[in-house]
């Protein structure tokens, strides 16, 4: 199996290490071409280059202007495009390029599908995320094989636009979440319990979710080092208030949520980790609990945090 990946970051560095475990010949392409030469894989000169020489191509890029870019820049991936090729983008878009990505790619020759991922780094690494596809039938049994060693779920939503608004609705749940996870653990701490058993009451109960179990270790040891970023759930929380205006109904949850990962911004942390929220509301800096790995001497409190 062969492909090319565009977006070496986080997510797709992850992805793209994850697929190359699992014997897909890759080929890669990222801006800033440091965090391509780090994978190992063979570096494309352009998206462009990259579409030419491999029927199917991953992007995975941080938002809907850096797809547009990918697509449409000089050497971009639609110049590279037509002959049945395949570009498969697992970004987190905005729900109304994208349906112009679709078409972008048709006037090209080419095919497009949304395929927008459910999960972080860890599952990424484990081939254990869940993907969302909207587009053509026939191009999602072509990536299905692809999918497959990256997630344990798929789910096929057809029509354009579908995944990526599902994404949204989603990460509306994500957002709001750790937000009520990160107060609510500020409030287990003033009423006089350890950060440790609050967590360990709140997955005992309420809070026993996916949320809970990828951030428990990073809340313990105050490790903010990013697995998906306060920036990039803001991004999609002012997504959402786009979809909330075009649907005509209000965000409740999501609009507050928002302004609380502001806050976070405000504070210079949008390249930490979203569970970063837990030291905005506490309003004081989060040291590793006693007895924790990250308690460790000579350890900072934010060990890799840049
Ligand atoms: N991280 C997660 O856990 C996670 C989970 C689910 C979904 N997602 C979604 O997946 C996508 C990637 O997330 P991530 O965490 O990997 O983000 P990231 O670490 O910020 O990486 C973003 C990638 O986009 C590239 N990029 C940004 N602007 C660009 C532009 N104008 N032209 C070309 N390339 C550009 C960056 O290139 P440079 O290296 O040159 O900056 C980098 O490769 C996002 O849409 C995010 O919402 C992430």
């Amino acid at each position: 199996m062969q492909a090319g990946f565009i977006g070496l970051g986080m997510l797709g560095s992850a992805i793209a290490r994850r697929m190359i475990e699992q014997g897909v010949a890759l080929r890669v392409w990222n801006r800033t071409r440091a965090k391509a030469e780090a994978l190992g894989a063979p570096v494309a000169a352009s998206p462009a280059a990259l579409l030419s020489e491999t029927p199917i191509v991953f992007l995975c890029l941080r938002d809907s202007d850096a797809v547009a870019s990918v697509l449409h820049g000089p050497a971009g991936l639609l110049h590279g495009a037509g002959g049945g090729r395949l570009i498969v983008d697992l970004t987190t878009n905005h729900f109304s390029p994208v349906v112009g990505f679709h078409a972008a790619a048709r006037e090209r020759g080419a095919a497009y599908l949304e395929a927008p991922v459910l999960g972080s780094v860890v599952p990424a690494s484990q081939g254990a995320l869940t993907i969302l596809v909207s587009g053509g039938e026939a191009a999602g049994e072509t990536a299905r094989p692809y999918l497959e060693r990256i997630a344990r779920r798929i789910f096929f939503l057809g029509e354009e636009g579908l995944a990526t608004r599902m994404k949204l609705v989603n990460n509306l749940v994500l957002g709001t979440f750790m937000a009520t996870l990160a107060e609510a653990l500020v409030y287990g701490e003033a009423i006089g319990l350890e950060r440790e058993r609050v967590l360990e009451i709140l997955a005992a109960g309420a809070g026993e979710s996916a949320v809970l179990r990828a951030k428990t270790r990073k809340l313990i040891e105050g490790d903010f080092a990013p697995h998906f970023s306060a920036g990039l759930i803001y991004k999609d929380l002012h997504i959402l208030q786009d979809l909330a205006r075009a649907l005509r109904k209000p965000l409740l949850t999501g609009s507050a949520t928002k302004e609380i990962f502001a806050r976070v911004l405000e504070q210079g942390r949008e390249a930490d980790d979203l569970s970063v929220v837990y030291e905005i509301l506490r309003g004081a800096p989060v040291t590793p609990a006693a007895g924790s790995p990250g308690a460790a001497p000579g350890r900072s409190p934010r060990p890799d945090a840049s």
